[in-house]
């Protein structure tokens, strides 16, 4: 019948390209899946990756840094402490007036800044002094709410987001910068010595009591309120996590001591890499990045990265056929031009015609869609998506199996919570949903029953300066 002639003449003629469109999302949704063996592959992986980490430096890819950070904050911390958090597209600055057991948080002011793409690959000097000069203009800001106890100086905890060799509370190495900062002649230097020089430079008398990475500030925050957080995740432009370790259970520090008998563990877990399921387009993305080989676990569920995978995808995908416009937009070609906020929109669109989702290709990929081909975007958006959510899943299960196994009962035999922060995990209710799933799935109703994901709104900040109060250089005055 003419009727069913009509339809079929169609279908046969978009027909190649769905298929090939088809093919190219097929491959990547089985290559991206990460079934309950997966997970669990990952999460135990995660797991002997710690201990061999532990067991001597370069044990293995999780470098498992010692954050002397030994006593956490009490509560009875009590005076005026600031706080400096660099660590991905911007920097803040915060100050809180702390009043003890009963007060607690009595005032907190914060500000925050965005660093200039050209400062993520200057100098040293060039960056240490835009921060500097951002503290000290906050500083001079100080307010009557905010009281400096008579004889003090001005204390900072300074979370510093990238692998740090720490050789103490307050000073420590940076060992490589992640995340796209690409600053010359920072690593191999002791990041406070580069603040402290700066801070001078801008006549900012202020004193680094902590350096903590964002992840141990995180979790001193959120243990202040709650005392189960026994681990802490970011999730935002870059990822990592940190926990609480027994001092007698890391065999390459022996002599490592502490009053409570535990310390905090910064594992670096971004630089995780094994038995992930990866594609073309993630080791594309790779190869061409400023850390090639590094960062794999991070470039897989982080949001610098989440966003460029989608856009190696569709752009393969456009090259395959002409379902995204007859040309290449030049913004499609582009590396970064689409951005994980980009996918995360996107997936939140869930009008008939998605229309949000093509006013987004258009307007960051130059992109003229229709709703077929918005469909298809969707998808990788939404396989990414899930991958990441699901392997970030495995990952804190991995860190939960190494802590019961080594500590029976500490982690399954009550309540702990594992405090989450950064934006990825903030903003991203899909993402979020798929890490839940993942650790559902893989711990069972019972034991994930008793495993609560809660986020810790700018916990690194409140925590950082928490653990300049507890390691105050005037702490015996309390
Ligand atoms: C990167 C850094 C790490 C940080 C994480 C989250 O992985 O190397 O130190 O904690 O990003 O910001």
């Amino acid at each position: 019948r003419p009727s069913s002639f009509r339809p079929r003449m169609t279908a046969i003629r978009s027909g190649a390209g769905v298929d090939t469109i088809n093919h190219v999302l097929t491959k990547l949704q089985k290559e991206c899946a990460t079934p309950l063996p997966v997970l669990r592959h990952v999460a135990d992986s995660m797991a002997n990756d710690m201990r061999a980490g532990l067991a001597v430096d370069g044990g293995s890819d999780l470098k498992m840094i010692l954050s002397y950070v030994d006593a956490l904050p009490t509560g009875n911390e009590k005076g005026l402490f600031y706080a400096l958090d660099l660590g991905g597209t911007n920097f803040r600055v915060l100050r809180v007036q702390l009043g003890g057991m009963d007060q607690r948080v009595i005032a907190t002011e914060a500000e925050q800044v965005s660093i200039p793409q050209e400062l993520m690959s200057g100098t040293s000097e060039e960056l240490f002094d835009f921060i500097a000069s951002g503290l000290a203009k906050f500083a001079e800001k100080e307010s009557g709410e905010f009281q400096l106890s008579q004889g003090r100086n001005r204390e900072l905890g300074f979370t510093f987001s990238f692998p740090v060799k720490q050789t103490s509370i307050d000073s420590g190495i940076l060992i490589k910068w992640t995340k796209g900062f690409a600053v010359s002649g920072t690593a191999g230097k002791d990041v406070v010595a580069c603040l402290n020089e700066a801070m001078k430079r801008q006549g900012l008398a202020m004193q680094v009591s902590a350096l903590v990475n964002d992840t141990v500030g995180t979790l001193a925050g959120a243990k202040y309120w709650d005392n189960d957080v026994m681990v802490a995740v970011i999730l935002g432009t870059g990822t990592n996590a940190c926990y609480v370790e027994r001092t007698d259970a890391i065999p390459k520090s022996p002599g490592k001591k502490s009053q409570s008998g535990t310390t905090i563990i910064n594992t670096e877990w971004g630089a995780f890499s094994t038995g992930l399921p990866l594609t073309e387009f993630d080791r594309g993305m790779d190869a061409e990045s400023i850390n090639p080989g590094e960062q794999i676990f991070e470039k897989t569920i982080s949001g610098m990265y989440l966003g460029e995978i989608v856009r190696r995808v569709v752009l393969k995908m456009a090259e395959a056929e002409s379902l995204f416009g007859n040309s290449i937009p030049e913004k499609l070609q582009t590396p970064f031009s689409l951005r994980t906020p980009h996918i995360c929109a996107m997936q939140q669109d869930t009008s008939n015609d998605l229309d949000a989702v093509g006013s987004i290709l258009f307007n960051e990929a130059g992109i003229e869609s229709n709703v077929r081909a918005r469909q298809i975007v969707l998808e990788v958006c939404d396989t990414i998506a899930k991958r990441g959510g699901r392997l970030a899943g495995a990952g804190i299960v991995g860190i939960l199996q190494k802590m019961e196994h080594d500590m029976k009962g500490v982690i399954f035999g009550k309540r702990t919570v594992v405090a989450m922060d950064g934006g990825l995990y903030e903003n991203y209710p899909q993402y979020r949903s798929y890490l839940q799933d993942a650790v559902t799935e893989l711990l069972g109703p019972a034991l994930s029953e008793k495993i609560v994901i809660e986020h810790s709104k700018d916990g690194s900040g409140i925590g950082a300066a928490l653990l300049a109060a507890a390691n105050s250089k005037y702490k015996h005055d309390f």
